[in-house]
């Protein structure tokens, strides 16, 4: 991995939205929101969802969104190195880091963090997890994707964290994807968006893209744009409950293990 130096890469990024929009902590009320992916299941889409959806909130105008990548494999960090686009930026992080990290992306004027964790339960994604705002399950409509969905409910559930269910690389018409969803609903809430499989979803990363780079007019487009159009929406609603259940003080962020003071923390070399 070449981008292992500290937070967001290319803040040009980030300056160019301050000349276009002025200054980023004009955004009352809109603070960091994190939104991890997890599942225990590996190749259940969370890479192809991080990148895909990080990309999607850039376009709808949620930004300016950062990038994590919480996986040793990197490959979400890859996908990022390749491409050419300044938008969405990429902070290298570590567990340990992860915290403060996002306490300083706060700072910067980042408002969605998208992070991407390995397919396995383990305390690194308990840390995730407990950062996050919203956890997203992608599961394929498979018996085995299916059986393993339990732990990473679990690990949503004892960290009170909400999660949402989206069923990936669906064939369409497959009569066990309808089946998925109503097995998923037993466990939690299904993503009214079904994300079919189409080579497209893949071959589109190759250079860094996403499908709505490459094909933006295409059935793939559509559905991670409603795909975020929902989860955006869950996102604000849980948002909301936070703020009302905490002070009225806009710069309360909102995760309440850090009502300690974590806002306006600086970071050691910052
Ligand atoms: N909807 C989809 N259609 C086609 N291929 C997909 C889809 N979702 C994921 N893939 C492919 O499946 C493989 C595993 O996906 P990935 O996102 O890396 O899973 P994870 O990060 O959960 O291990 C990758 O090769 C990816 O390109
Ligand atoms: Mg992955």
């Amino acid at each position: 991995m070449a981008n292992m130096s500290l937070t967001a890469h290319r803040n040009s990024a980030l300056g160019e939205h301050k000349a276009r929009h002025g200054p980023l902590f004009r955004h009352r009320g809109s603070p960091l929101r994190i939104l991890a992916l997890a599942s225990q299941k590996g190749g259940s889409g969370k890479t192809t969802l991080s990148g895909h959806l990080a990309v999607q909130m850039v376009r709808a105008g949620a930004g300016p969104v950062v990038l994590i990548d919480i996986d040793p494999q990197g490959s979400l960090s890859d996908w990022w190195n390749e491409r050419e686009a300044g938008e969405p930026a990429f902070a290298a992080t570590t567990v340990a880091r992860l915290a403060a990290d996002l306490d300083a992306l706060r700072q910067q004027g980042f408002r969605m963090a998208v992070i991407d964790t390995p397919p396995a339960i383990t305390v690194a994604i308990q840390s995730v997890v407990s950062v996050a705002d919203l956890v997203l399950i992608p599961t394929r409509p498979s018996p085995h994707d299916l059986r393993a969905v339990g732990a990473t409910v679990e690990l949503c559930d004892r960290a009170g964290k909400p999660l949402i269910f989206v069923v990936n690389a669906a064939t369409p018409k497959a009569r066990i994807t309808s089946e998925a969803a109503i097995a998923l609903s037993q466990h939690g809430t299904v993503a009214p968006v079904t994300i079919h499989q189409r080579t497209e979803f893949a071959a589109s990363m190759i250079d860094g893209r996403t499908v709505m780079e490459v094909n933006p007019d295409g059935r793939s487009a559509i559905e991670i744009e409603q795909l975020w159009s929902y989860v955006s929406d869950r996102l604000d609603k849980n948002f909301r409950r936070t703020v009302i259940g905490g002070s009225a003080n806009s710069a309360i962020g909102p995760l309440p293990q850090r009502a300690g003071g974590g806002f306006g923390r600086r970071m050691a070399g910052q």
